[in-house]
């Protein structure tokens, strides 16, 4: 159901903010849950590569879950968070908000993922990272 109610994180920044355009649309107009994904991958990504201090790489998707539907020219907001640190790795907890096209107090929660993340070497070879304070 599509929530009126704003409910955008107030005590938190996205990591990435972005509209999706025609080309990001699957058969049907709605926006493709690949694209969706991989601007999860994106945000992710932020908060891993601060808490490694360096390169990391996606070694795994834990969980996706579409919760709501994304239309083309929605404001799609993503905020991530490291959640939980290994030695080498980090899962990442990403929420995706949509202001629905020029509707900026109509929000909706449209998916939440964990992704884990490896940091890595120049060799590409797994590196320590510290541990969630
Ligand atoms: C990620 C990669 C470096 C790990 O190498 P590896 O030799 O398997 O290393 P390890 O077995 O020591 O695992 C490293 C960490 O990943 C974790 N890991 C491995 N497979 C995992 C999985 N399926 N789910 C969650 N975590 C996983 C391990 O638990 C370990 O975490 P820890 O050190 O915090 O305990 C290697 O698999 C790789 O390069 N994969 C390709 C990455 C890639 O190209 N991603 C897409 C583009 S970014």
């Amino acid at each position: 159901m599509n929530q009126i109610t704003p409910m955008l994180p107030v005590d938190r920044e996205p990591t990435i903010r972005v509209i999706p355009m025609p080309k990001d649309s699957n058969a049907a107009g709605d926006v493709f849950g690949g694209w969706i994904m991989s601007q999860v991958d994106l945000a992710g990504s932020v908060p891993a590569v601060a808490h490694a201090k360096g390169r990391v790489v996606t070694v795994a998707v834990n969980e996706f879950i579409f919760k709501e539907p994304v239309f083309v020219g929605d404001l799609c907001s993503f905020y991530a968070d490291v959640d939980k640190v290994g030695r080498t790795s980090m899962r990442v907890r990403v929420e995706v908000y949509a202001q629905r096209r020029l509707q900026p107090d109509n929000v909706a929660k449209v998916t939440e993922a964990y992704i884990t993340y490896v940091a890595v070497d120049e060799h590409r070879n797994p590196r320590p990272v510290e541990p969630l304070k």
